[in-house]
């Protein structure tokens, strides 16, 4: 009989500790530690099953292995590189009710279309539910075949049985082993059924897709716990009551991770977003002082983004610092170069900035674009409505050049803008934008028209 012990496992980051602690001594997270007992036979009894692979000439490798599948969903494919590799195994986590189930029984119906037999492995929702679903999606294939099973071998036995191409199981926390000691939808019991179905997919070919539920609260486990057990992960984000929903890869073997995909929940499920750009800035307000446009490029896309931001008095002693779609510690050392090397001080207000639809700004060059809309916010000075801005900037309050910066500015073009803030550095503008280079932050509040003598301080 294996021996038990109990331990206090991450939720978030799968590390085990011997003691209960109010934050994870590993990666820091609050309330994640959940109680549980732990096999220790698992490990060994893993690898003596895994056995030996043989060791093949690198010359004999088959170099096609790793070659995506087109899923037929352009936003999905775009994320993916191209589509699903076969053999690999993927993650789709993301909060309940954000459309997981909708997208992969989009994907499992599009496979079985070409004739692959396909199993979605419920464990969640009966299969009279799915089949509901799949009717409103048109997504109802023969070959499209159902299971309700929570208990892995069952699904294993299925997978040998049928042979499918393509596996979904929703979701990985409801699957168990009852070998395994722990309980169902514990750390433990979720890391090794997703364990065995890597192994399945290795050996087989077979592509996996597993939906993984990101929960803030609880003791399910994330996707994070699965990062370094699958191939890929992807997360779906979006606020559940609007319809835009945002697909990222966190993790991808195959391909890069800088794509974002865009879709929209519909009455008859999840569509391309057609005009991202034209989609984001559709709500905005001219003349509204705190808003800025920075042209992105995500991946491969190129994407306007508003970018929002509001200084007001404070009454706390730590005036409050709120970045909603940029890193917290970029905003802290833009407000520090704002008031060091141009004289804008937000210092003793509450600072807000987000960017609108949720989208990240994950490249600095939409620095730029924080300070105009900070310094905006801080002066209650417009920034005028036909520019666009973007560009890096540095700690001495110089800016630097941002990556495509023609691609950028063709994208503000087609949605009517018709003046650019760019670094000095930049490439020749394009036709129907005006190039304004600066070569620092002052020349760029300048030219933003966000200098003045009556500035509010
Ligand atoms: P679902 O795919 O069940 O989310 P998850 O698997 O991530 O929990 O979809 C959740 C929501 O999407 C649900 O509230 C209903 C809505 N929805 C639509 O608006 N249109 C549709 O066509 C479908 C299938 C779902
Ligand atoms: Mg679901």
């Amino acid at each position: 009989m294996a021996k038990l012990r109990t331990v206090h496992r991450c939720t978030e980051c799968g590390a085990s500790h011997p003691k209960w602690a109010g934050r994870c001594p590993s990666c820091s997270a609050w309330n994640s530690l959940v109680e549980e007992v732990e096999e220790t036979r698992a490990a060994s009894t893993l690898a003596s099953i895994a056995g030996a692979a043989p060791a093949v000439p690198i010359t004999e490798v088959d170099a096609t292995d790793g070659t995506p599948v087109a899923t037929g969903i352009g936003e999905l494919d775009r994320v993916l590189g191209g589509g699903l590799v076969p053999g690999s195994v993927t993650v789709l986590g993301g909060e309940p009710g954000i459309g997981k189930s909708t997208l992969l029984l989009d994907v499992a119906a599009r496979r079985a279309s070409l004739g692959a037999s396909v199993l979605y492995v419920t464990g969640e929702e009966s299969p009279a539910q799915v089949r509901g679903r799949a009717e409103r999606l048109g997504a109802l294939r023969p070959n499209l075949y159902l299971q309700a099973e929570t208990v892995l071998p069952g699904v294993l036995a299925t997978i040998e049985s049928l042979r499918p191409e393509l596996v979904v199981v929703d979701s990985i926390q409801t699957m168990s082993d009852p070998d395994i000691g722990s309980a169902p939808g514990s750390v433990v019991q979720v890391r090794e059924c997703a364990h065995r179905l890597v192994r399945e997919a290795k050996e087989r070919g077979t592509t996996v897709v597993l939906v993984g539920h990101v929960t803030k609260e609880g003791g399910l486990a994330g996707p994070r716990l699965l990062e370094h057990v699958v191939d890929t992960v992807l997360s779906f984000e979006g606020e559940r009551h609007h319809a835009l929903r945002l697909l990222r890869a966190v993790k991808h073997r195959f391909g890069a991770t800088t794509e974002l995909g865009l879709f929209e929940m519909l009455e008859d499920g999840l569509a391309a977003v057609a005009d991202p750009s034209g989609l984001f800035l559709a709500d905005r307000r001219k003349g509204v002082p705190g808003s800025a446009v920075v042209p992105l490029v995500e991946g491969q896309r190129p994407l306007l983004v508003e970018v929002q931001a509001l200084v007001a008095k404070s009454d706390l002693p730590n005036p409050r610092r709120s970045a909603q779609g940029l890193d917290h510690a970029r905003l802290g050392m833009l407000l520090a170069v704002l008031a060091q090397r141009v004289g804008f001080n937000a210092g003793g207000g509450d600072v807000y900035v987000s960017t609108v639809g949720g989208v990240r700004l994950g490249e600095h060059g939409a620095d730029l674009a924080v300070c105009l809309a900070l310094v905006s916010a801080i002066t209650r000075r417009p920034v005028p409505d036909d520019l666009v801005a973007c560009g890096e900037v540095g700690l001495g309050g110089e800016l630097r050049q941002a990556s495509q910066i023609q691609r950028r500015l063709a994208e503000a073009a087609r949605l009517g803008f018709t003046r650019a803030i760019v670094p000095m550095s930049a490439p020749n503008g394009v036709p129907g934008i005006s190039v304004l280079r600066a070569a620092g932050l002052s020349d760029a509040l300048g030219l933003a028209d966000l200098l003045s003598t009556d500035r509010f301080d």
